[in-house]
């Protein structure tokens, strides 16, 4: 049986999609919210992680062991890293990558985790078909890509540190929790998929306008999720 396990790191990104759950059950857990319930006849279970890494790594551990979620969705917004994925457009993960990993001294590729073997944790294929096929048939207007997600501890706001997470991971956007998401499923062998929406340029260009557009751009992706959910 399918049990989706839906993450955001801000209430902005699952509000909406807690306001949706059908008979929903709170349990609490390393100071989170785990939310499961129905939503359009699927079990979820949909939980705000907080902010970083280390949050969105617990939550995804959380959400294996005590709830045996099937399959893993990371909802949200993010820095655009692109040229052509401009504010409001959607990115679904080809795979994830940590940006702020750094074992190069001992011949890691720049990202790589040591001894994981792998760099980019790659998202589950029909994942991200379903998300594909779903833009195709509720939002046919909405730009997307699918591409490389780039994860770290950091909020860009600068064309230096931008260029740079280009350069070494050819990322098309960057965030700050999806790629632990990403290992932690990787690990306990669950599917997942990223779905963000752009919400700046992550060069700190229209900061005064970021807070309007990030939960335009939050709406936006979890309208997407609660789309997709028929169709996994
Ligand atoms: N989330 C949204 N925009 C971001 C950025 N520029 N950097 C990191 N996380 C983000």
């Amino acid at each position: 049986m399918v049990k989706v396990g839906i993450i955001g790191a801000m209430e902005l990104e699952v509000s909406s999609l807690k306001g949706q759950l059908k008979d929903p059950v709170v349990t609490k857990k390393a100071g989170m919210e785990f939310n499961a319930g129905r939503i359009g006849g699927i079990d979820v279970v949909v939980v705000r992680c907080g902010i970083g890494k280390v949050n969105a790594s617990l939550c995804a551990q959380i959400l294996c062991d005590l709830f045996d979620v099937t399959h893993i969705i990371n909802t949200g917004v993010a820095g655009s890293l692109n040229n052509d994925l401009n504010i409001g457009d959607i990115l679904i993960s080809k795979d994830a990558v940590h940006h702020d990993v750094d074992v190069t001294i001992f011949n890691y590729k720049i990202g790589e985790v040591p001894q994981l073997g792998v760099r980019e944790f790659p998202a589950d294929a029909h994942l991200i078909e379903a998300a594909e096929k779903c833009i195709s048939q509720t939002q046919p207007d909405l730009n997307f890509r699918v591409g490389r997600v780039a994860s770290g501890d950091q909020f860009i706001s600068s064309s230096e540190v931008k260029n740079r997470i280009i350069t070494n991971f050819e990322a098309d956007c960057a965030e700050m929790e999806g790629a632990s998401i990403a290992q932690c499923a990787y690990l306990n062998g669950v599917p997942f998929v990223i779905i963000r929406a752009i919400s700046d340029k992550a060069d700190g260009s229209a900061e005064e306008d970021y807070p309007t557009f990030e939960k335009a751009a939050a709406r936006h992706c979890a309208k997407l999720v609660a789309d997709m959910l028929k169709e996994i």
